[in-house]
């Protein structure tokens, strides 16, 4: 019944010229971070970057190019969006109705199992599934790292949310050969992140104005500068999964990255009081011998790495903390799929 239904509604689409396609996408949580761009058209950031795909968490993205649609739509969570976000969405889908040679208007519609703009990833793994979902539905054909470069333009860090797993995002100098790939199935280490969500609230100033103001602090060079070794030990310690070099080289790049936040005119401070307990706690765990490292985006919530024998014990003790409203767990996740 179900079969027929499905072959029935695919028939009104044909008849209309409806063509559309669904995309699932993870966000990503970044090891090593990407804050500043080299040219901000285009995203080409001024370093590379090396993240894990988040198994649990999901964008959902449906995109249908429709003749009869005046003008683009984007409806997320059942919301419709206008202003920046759909203008957002519509460059992408620019992008790809030159590519296709098509002129229709396109829908939407996107479903996250997870609070958007609140330091979780949103816009990556939103633009990876958009890449994907829309160039498949106006019939192109583009490989892992053709949608990697698509997914980039409107958010860079959507780059690395299109390969599998473990993923390194080379900077790269042109559009041609800045893109993202896996350095490791997902399977290859058994790392967990525990997100403790201290806050839900939508971040004031989001990930574009940021990168923007990033070269006004005097410690962006150094950071910048210091990349390519940080970038050689996160690689080095994934691989070779060792945890400590892990811990020691991510808790790094996420506290230079946000001595670089706090000193750019206009200051940011993402950091609530429950975001520096989180960290402060996890030090001592890890003095403790326990296997735990933290690491924060552009918002309050402390994403704490571990290992699969210690989550649930690390879980329980994060509960514990004052200003952990909820944690979300999360295990290295897959590419971006149809
Ligand atoms: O991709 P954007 O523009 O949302 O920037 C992401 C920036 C960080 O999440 C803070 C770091 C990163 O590498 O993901």
């Amino acid at each position: 019944m179900r079969k027929y239904r499905r072959q029935a509604l695919q028939n009104v689409v044909q008849s209309r010229g409806i063509m559309n396609a669904t995309a699932v996408s993870h966000p990503n949580i970044a090891f090593i971070k990407y804050w500043g761009n080299r040219n901000s058209a285009l995203r080409i950031p001024m370093n590379g970057s090396i993240s894990m795909n988040l198994d649990s968490l999901t964008t959902r993205t449906t995109v249908s190019f429709q003749p009869s649609l005046p003008f683009d739509e984007l409806i997320i969570n059942g919301h419709e969006i206008m202003g920046a976000g759909l203008k957002r969405v519509s460059e992408i889908l620019d992008l790809i109705r030159a590519k296709a040679n098509i002129n229709a208007r396109a829908e939407a519609v996107t479903e996250n199992n997870f609070p958007s703009g609140a330091g979780i990833a949103s816009s990556a793994s939103a633009f990876a599934a958009l890449a994907l979902a829309g160039s498949k539905a106006a019939g192109l054909e583009l490989n892992e790292r053709e949608l990697s470069r698509l997914a980039r333009r409107r958010s860079g860090s959507a780059s690395r949310s299109v390969p599998a797993g473990f993923v390194e995002w080379q900077a790269g100098e042109s559009d041609d050969d800045s893109f993202a790939f896996s350095i490791a199935p997902p399977n290859h280490w058994d790392l967990v992140d525990l997100v403790a969500i201290v806050s839900t609230a939508h971040k004031k100033t989001g990930s574009t104005e940021g990168h923007a103001i990033a070269p006004t602090s005097p410690l962006q060079a150094a950071r910048v500068e210091d990349a390519p070794r940080r970038l050689d030990l996160c690689r080095q310690a994934i691989l070779n999964k060792d945890f400590n070099a892990f811990a020691s080289i991510v808790e790094l790049d996420s506290d230079m990255m946000h001595a670089v936040m706090m000193t750019s005119t206009p200051a940011l401070q993402y950091w609530k009081p429950a975001s520096l307990a989180v960290m402060e706690a996890v030090r001592m765990w890890r003095a403790d011998g326990l296997p735990a490292c933290y690491t924060m985006d552009a918002g309050a919530n402390t994403h704490v790495l571990t290992l699969e024998s210690e989550a649930q014990g690390i879980e329980k003790k994060l509960r514990g903390i004052d200003g952990v409203e909820n944690i979300l767990i999360a295990r290295p996740g897959g590419a971006a799929k149809i």
